[in-house]
Formats: structure tokens, sequence, C-alpha cells
């Protein structure tokens, strides 16, 4: 991306639903079998790719996916969010040619279910999804001690570098 010589550029994103019952829970698009509620959103809600789309976005001051995915349209209603990630992922292809992602660091913040127990097939779909190794990808998991019980929040920090850096 022309004028950017740093090397490194670090994002930042963060999302959160509204959790309500008969939604499917999914959070790095592992969809969380035995919920009882889900978030409520108009694609499939999951808050830890969507936290990370903007993240990546971010990382080079493109905006965030409101402005790619306007909330409302027909056509991201109930959409599977793999697709809001592999859209930003292609345009960072032609806006940011030569830059690859180094890690990714993510808290989810949900007071039940506990999600550790799936931990393992969240960081490794989320890593497949970005094309990097198992590692590059950790998650964290919090319950808001009860002063949120029904919200369901992601906030995503990842590094980028060039080519070379
Ligand atoms: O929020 P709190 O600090 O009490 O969470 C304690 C631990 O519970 C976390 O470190 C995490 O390992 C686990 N946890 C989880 N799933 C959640 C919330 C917390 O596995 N939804
Ligand atoms: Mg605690």
């Amino acid at each position: 991306m022309a004028g950017m010589d740093a090397g490194f550029r670090i994002g930042y994103g963060e999302d959160a639903h509204r959790l309500a019952a008969g939604r499917p829970l999914v959070v790095g698009g592992v969809r969380i079998e035995g919920a009882e509620r889900g978030a409520e959103a108009h694609s499939d809600g999951d808050v830890l790719l969507h936290a990370l789309a903007d993240a990546l976005l971010a990382a080079f001051a493109l905006g965030d996916i409101g402005k790619l995915f306007p909330p409302g349209e027909a056509r991201t209603r109930d959409l599977d969010s793999t697709v809001i990630l592999r859209e930003v992922l292609g345009r960072l292809r032609s806006r940011a040619a030569g830059w690859r992602v180094v890690n990714v660091a993510a808290v989810v913040t949900l007071d039940a279910p506990r999600l550790g127990r799936h931990r393992e097939r969240i960081e490794q779909r989320v890593a497949g999804l970005l094309g990097l190794p198992p590692g590059a990808v950790g998650v964290g998991f919090k319950t808001s001690e009860g002063l949120a019980p029904d919200h369901v929040q992601a906030r995503v920090t990842l590094l980028m570098a060039q080519s070379g850096a």
C-alpha cells in the first residue's frame, strides 16, 4: 500500500450482539451445538469474524464491514460471516498487496455457555480461514461476571507485516 513503509501495522476490531433464544451461536465460524441462545443479527451474528474483519480493515484505514455490507440489506440476511471475511481478504489483496497477517489475538466475552472446550476448533478454523498455521490465532474467553448476561462480544487485535519484514 502506497505510503506505508513501516513494515508493520496493527489492527483492532470489536463487535457485540444481543443474545436471543432460537438463534444459532456461531463463534469464529464454529457453530456451538447445544447453546440455548445465539446472536440476534441480520447475518449469522458471528462476533469473532466480524471483529476480525474490522481489525483487518482498520489496519489499513479501509473503513469497516458496515461500509462493505450495510446492515439491513437483503443480501446480508443470515449471511455466513465467512463470506464477509473472504470479501475483506480479497479487498486487502488488492489494496494492501504484499502484506500478511502475523498473528491474531482475540477475546470473546460470554457468560454462557463456557467455550473453553471449543477453543482449539475455533482457533484452527479462524487460522484456516486466514491461511495461517495453528498457533497464529489465540482466543481467550471471559464472562462479563453477570454484568452483561444478554450479549456476546468479541475483541480482536492482529499484527500485519509487509513481505520481507
Ligand atoms: O470471566 P472469568 O474470568 O470468570 O472466566 C474464567 C475462565 O472461564 C476464563 O479464563 C475462561 O477460561 C473460561 N470461560 C469460558 N467460556 C466463557 C467464559 C469464560 O471457557 N464463555
Ligand atoms: Mg474473572
